[in-house]
């Protein structure tokens, strides 16, 4: 170990190790001649106690001073108590303050929302905040791991980008040294190139959405693995995202179980998590809708509403399939058998949160693709390198994207996307 230990380290350690440790305290409360300190260090929380006839005068006299939020370094020995979480308190033999915090601004009343997201920077290390990035993070290698056990290779693409992908309307322009970029919006179609270079590949950065949505489910900026393979067809693509979502279900299940306890996330709706998904295509959908009080038509997308309908229904995600051309993006394939639709999907989650994954075959004839860069009115010359990849052994190919903080809000039960990202941007808020 390189780095000194911490309270994870010791919690597997017999009853009476003796540890040094620096953090914070979390909480502080004396009576008479101990005080007592939750001691958190970012790894764990343990209770410190901190009895007058066991430290110095001036030591104690420290201890008593002590306010939240102050860092601190400890040592002493760790002794049994059944009460504590880990069944262990630290007897404290030697106390030294690193810097006493000043009157902490977050308490333990109830703040309002923004109060706390004008405070994100220490927001942070409430223990609910805590517990879902952890799960973020957990999120974030379960499926890097998953896609490369399934022999994907990470091929990052660029945030700075000469066009857009996914709309017109929702792109962030910035100034290139006299022309205009845009900042991405996924790197699908740049895969698309790298999936001619290594077959398999991924890619997973921030992406950036211009939406004037004030939802529980969007972001202004949010973190997006687009995936995407060489000679996989529509069926398959469905297969590589439910072993994605099952994979990342299974690992959060299996190494953050303190963490959903913490946010009191029901993981046995998680523990039901097993492919296959159920499938609907977009037209038994909105049958499914009508009955269900939606009044969507036939040729529009699916709104946030109607999405939360249908995700009620099941206790898997749900695949909705085959949309309408009209609706979708520029460069997913039409059907064969029906050209109204496109061969795409999106995958809601469960429990009313909606899209998780968007995904579709693409467009692999040249003629097809460019005709449909024209109807939508993209300028031609900057997708000239897209088509390319269609002039120079075109291949049929799939992909998707997973929202990692849609994918996070889903796991761990959180009600808004807002608290699922260190610094949420928001409509209204750029800050802190
Ligand atoms: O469905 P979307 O727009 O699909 C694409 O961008 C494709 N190019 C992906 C691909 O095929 N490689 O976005 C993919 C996912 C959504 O399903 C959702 O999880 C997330 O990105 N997403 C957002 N998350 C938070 N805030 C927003 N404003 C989001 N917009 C999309
Ligand atoms: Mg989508």
């Amino acid at each position: 170990m390189i780095l000194p230990e911490r309270i994870r380290d010791i919690a597997d350690k017999e009853p009476g190790t003796k540890v040094s440790l620096k953090g914070w305290v979390a909480n502080v409360r004396s009576s008479g001649s101990i005080v007592f300190v939750q001691f958190r260090d970012g790894s764990g929380l343990l209770q410190a106690v901190i009895a007058k006839n066991a430290v110095t005068p001036a030591e104690f006299e420290t201890a008593r001073q002590l306010t939240v939020e102050s860092s601190i370094k400890i040592q002493g020995t760790t002794a049994p108590e059944p009460r504590a979480p880990g069944g262990l308190e630290l007897q404290v033999a030697g106390l030294e303050l690193v810097h006493k915090a000043a009157e902490y601004p977050i308490g333990k009343k109830e703040h309002g929302p923004d109060f706390l997201l004008d405070n994100r920077h220490l927001w942070l290390r409430a223990p609910r905040q805590q517990a879902i990035l952890r799960i973020r993070d957990e999120i974030v290698w379960a499926m890097r791991s998953y896609l490369r056990s399934q022999g994907f290779v990470l091929t990052d693409s660029p945030v700075l980008t000469p066009n857009a992908a996914e709309g017109t309307t929702t792109l962030f322009k910035t100034d290139y040294f006299g022309s205009n970029a845009y900042l991405a919006q996924t790197g699908q179609l740049y895969i698309e190139a790298t999936a001619a270079a290594l077959g398999r590949v991924y890619d997973f950065g921030p992406t950036f959405r211009a939406e004037k949505s004030k939802t529980r489910r969007h972001l202004i900026e949010f973190w997006m693995l687009d995936a995407e393979a060489a000679f996989m067809e529509f069926s398959e693509n469905l297969e590589v995202q439910e072993g994605l979502v099952v994979a990342v279900v299974q690992s959060v299940l299996k190494n953050c179980r303190p963490e959903l306890e913490i946010l009191e996330r029901d993981a046995t709706k998680l523990e039901k998590i097993i492919a296959p998904f159920p499938r609907l295509t977009y037209t038994e959908a909105l049958k499914i809708l009508a009955k269900n009080g939606s009044d969507v038509k036939w040729g529009n997308d699916l709104g946030a509403d109607d999405e939360t309908i249908l995700s009620n229904l099941y206790e898997q995600p749900v695949f909705v399939t085959n949309y309408p051309t009209e609706a979708k993006a520029f460069y997913m394939k039409p059907d064969p058998n029906d050209p109204k639709v496109v061969l795409n999907n999106d995958l809601l989650a469960p429990e009313g949160v909606g899209e998780i994954i968007g995904g579709s075959e693409r467009i692999d004839d040249y003629d097809l693709l460019k005709k449909r860069i024209l109807d939508h009115k993209l300028p031609l010359a900057d997708f000239e390198w897209y088509l390319d990849l269609r002039r120079y052994g075109s291949f049929p190919h799939s992909g998707f994207g997973i929202g990692l903080e849609r994918t996070v809000r889903w796991i761990t039960g959180i009600q808004h996307i807002r608290e699922a990202i260190p610094f949420p941007r928001l409509l209204n808020r750029i800050r802190p």
